[in-house]
C-alpha cells in the first residue's frame, strides 16, 4: 500500500523573533507544493505556535507541538497536555526526541506515558527513536531502536495516530548525514520489528521518517530508499530552500 510521504520541520528553539519566524512562512509561500502528494507538519517553539499556525495552515501545512506532558490537567507547572493541543487544533505533536532524552531526562517510561494520552486524545504523534554514535558503533543500532519502541508498542490502539521518526543523534545537527544504504537498512529493520511486535498490516502502513542533517542536497537519495517516507528535518527546516526538501517528496 503507498504512503503518503511526510515530512516535519523541527524548528527546536529557533528563531529567535517571531517576525522571523512569519518571514520564514512568507518566503515559504514562493514554492507552493501539492498537499494531496506530501504532507507537511511544522513544530514551532510552544511560544511562536499559536502566533504562525493560521499562516501555516493557510499554505497547507499542519502544526506539531515539540512536546506534551505526561500529565493530566492541574498543578504541573510549565506544561501542557494532549488536550490542550486538541483544544487548540493543532493535530500534532513529537514524543521522544533525543534532546529531550539526553538534556532533559526523559525516559522511556515517560514517552509511554506520553504516547498514551495522545492516544486518549486522539493526537497524531512524531515518535523519535534512534541511537547514539557509541551504540551504532558497538552494533547495538537495532537493539536501541526495539527498545524504544518496546515502551510505547503496549500504548497504541490506532497506529493510523503514530508516525516513527528514525533519528540517529549522531546525525542530528553534526551535518554527518546518514548514508541512504544505512538509513534504508535501519528503517527497514524498524518496519520488520513493528512487523513482529505488532502486524504486516500495521508495519505495512506505519510512515517512518528519517531525521539527522537532511538538506536539499541530500534528500532525493534518501527519498529514493523503500523504507523512507519522508523526513524530520531541523537546520534546513529554517530555510526558505526547505521547499527544495518538501518537493523532493512528492
Ligand atoms: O528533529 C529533527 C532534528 O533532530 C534533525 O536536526 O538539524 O540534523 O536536521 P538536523
Amino acid at each position: 500500500m503507498p504512503r503518503t510521504p511526510i515530512v516535519g520541520g523541527n524548528w527546536k528553539c529557533n528563531p529567535a523573533k517571531l517576525a522571523d519566524a512569519k518571514a520564514l512562512v512568507d518566503a515559504w509561500k514562493e514554492k507552493p507544493f501539492d498537499k494531496e502528494k506530501v504532507e507537511v507538519v511544522i513544530a514551532p517553539t510552544a511560544l511562536h505556535l499559536g502566533s504562525v499556525k493560521s499562516s501555516l495552515e493557510a499554505i497547507g501545512m499542519k502544526v506539531a507541538s515539540q512536546n506534551v506532558g505526561k500529565n493530566d490537567m492541574g498543578a504541573f507547572t510549565g506544561e501542557w497536555t494532549a488536550g490542550h493541543l486538541q483544544d487548540m487544533e493543532i493535530g500534532y505533536t513529537l514524543i521522544g526526541h533525543s534532546e529531550r532524552r539526553s538534556k532533559y531526562g526523559e525516559s522511556d517510561e515517560d514517552t509511554a506515558a506520553k504516547v498514551e494520552k495522545c492516544q486518549a486524545a486522539g493526537l497524531k504523534v512524531l515518535f523519535c527513536i534512534g541511537e547514539l554514535l557509541e551504540e551504532r558503533e558497538s552494533g547495538k543500532t537495532d537493539e536501541v531502536n526495539k527498545r524504544q519502541l518496546a515502551a510505547v508498542i503496549p500504548k497504541v490502539t490506532n497506529w493510523d495516530l503514530m508516525v516513527i521518526a528514525y533519528e540517529p543523534v549522531w546525525a542530528i545537527g553534526t551535518g554527518k548525514v546518514a548514508t541512504p544504504d544505512q538509513a534504508e537498512e535501519t528503517q527497514a529493520a524498524i518496519r520488520n520489528y513493528i512487523k513482529e511486535a505488532v502486524s504486516a498490516e500495521v508495519a505495512d502502513k506505519v510512515r517512518i521518517q528519517y531525521g539527522g542533517s537532511v538538506t536539499p542536497e541530500n534528500c532525493k537519495e534518501l527519498m529514493a530508499k523503500p523504507n523512507i517516507d519522508g523526513f524530520l528535518v531541523g537546520g534546513a527546516s529554517l530555510k526558505p530552500t526547505f521547499m527544495d526538501i518538501v518537493a523532493a517528496c512528492q
